[in-house]
């Protein structure tokens, strides 16, 4: 299998980075402008693109896992449709964001290494287990809801390729957010067994979706320069708070609870507070020990052997139709 030369190794703080040049990129910044390729970049605005969005991409592909689980379960076939093509969607989610991180110079190849290897992070939240059908209506209503959230900010990221990825990305999100909703009300209103299966789910997956804006800002190391260079707009815990406010009027509507005693409408910020986030379980499902992160993985490695194949065979042909136009090269 034909593969490109690896990424060259750039120093940190590149010694051709001149404080005029950082001085014009950081005023195109304050001026809204966008970021493109081949534009001039600080090497560590571009290293931190690349940690970013790498790590979303995998989170998209990952991600495909614990609702991929349930296809074959699904209870009718309107069901089964939208899981697929949800499912699908988050493979062109990976596949988009993969490609927006090339062009930072970083071969895609790389990246699945790096994560088939376990040394690239993913959303903590794809390490839980979906345990009954009533998870799929829940991950679509809460973890695609906190995506959104995150996203539609990312939609104004400072990085062109990144920033039009999101825009595609927002409105399959927006579907994916509606058919769990519309699947988690199905249920709030059904037999008493699939209110306790639907509320069940709900109190597993609330926190986890909490921890998915990241550690507090005065916590996260990376927040102040990622919202220095505009990669992020705003801070984790706005975002945060922004969905907790969005999610429980939703909540209500349907007679379902939130798992926290703590929260409570404060009417002097217009904001539901809510109770203290378990950051060490955070940390330990980031750092490997989740229920599913073993299981998730194996499951990626898997699927990229069952794949090989078809990449070779696709490259086989690439190179057959390319001896054809240019039989000189051959
Ligand atoms: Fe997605
Ligand atoms: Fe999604």
């Amino acid at each position: 299998m034909a593969t490109k030369p690896p990424t060259p190794a750039v120093s940190e703080t590149a010694a051709e980075e001149s404080p005029d040049q950082t001085g014009a990129f950081e005023s195109r910044i304050a001026d809204g402008q966008t970021i493109e390729p081949k534009d001039w970049m600080p090497e560590r605005y571009r290293r931190q693109l690349i940690r970013m969005m790498s790590q979303h991409a995998h989170s998209e592909v990952v991600g495909m896992l614990p609702e991929g689980n349930w296809i074959t379960r699904a209870p009718t076939l309107r069901r089964k449709m939208g899981l697929l093509a949800k499912v699908q969607d988050e493979a062109g989610h990976g596949l988009y964001i993969y490609c927006g991180t090339e062009t930072l110079g970083i071969d895609r190849a790389e990246l699945i290494d790096q994560l088939l290897a376990g040394r690239a992070k993913y959303s903590s939240i794809f390490n839980y287990p979906t345990l009954s059908w009533a998870d799929i209506g829940t991950i679509g209503w809460l973890v695609d809801g906190a995506a959104i959230v995150n996203q539609t900010i990312l939609a104004k990221t400072s990085y062109g390729p990144y920033a039009r990825a999101m825009v595609r990305i927002c409105k399959e999100e927006n579907f994916h957010k509606r058919q769990g909703y519309e699947m988690v009300a199905t249920l709030a209103q059904g037999t008493p067994a699939q209110r306790t299966m639907v509320q069940d789910a709900i109190n597993r997956w609330w926190w986890p979706s909490l921890m998915m804006f990241g550690p507090s800002d005065k916590d996260s190391p990376n927040s102040a320069e990622l919202l220095k260079w505009g990669v992020k707009r705003k801070g984790n815990d706005e975002l945060r708070q922004r969905f907790v406010n969005l999610t429980i009027p939703q909540a209500q509507a349907i007679g379902l609870t939130l798992p926290d005693p703590d929260l409570h409408y404060d009417e002097a910020t217009n904001n539901w507070t809510f109770g203290p986030i378990d950051w060490d379980e955070f940390y330990r499902v980031i750092g490997g020990h989740g229920p599913c992160n073993h299981e998730r993985l194996q499951a990626r490695r898997h699927a990229h052997e069952a794949g090989r194949w078809v990449r070779e065979a696709a490259e086989a042909y690439a190179a057959k139709q390319a001896a054809r136009v240019h039989p000189e090269a051959a």
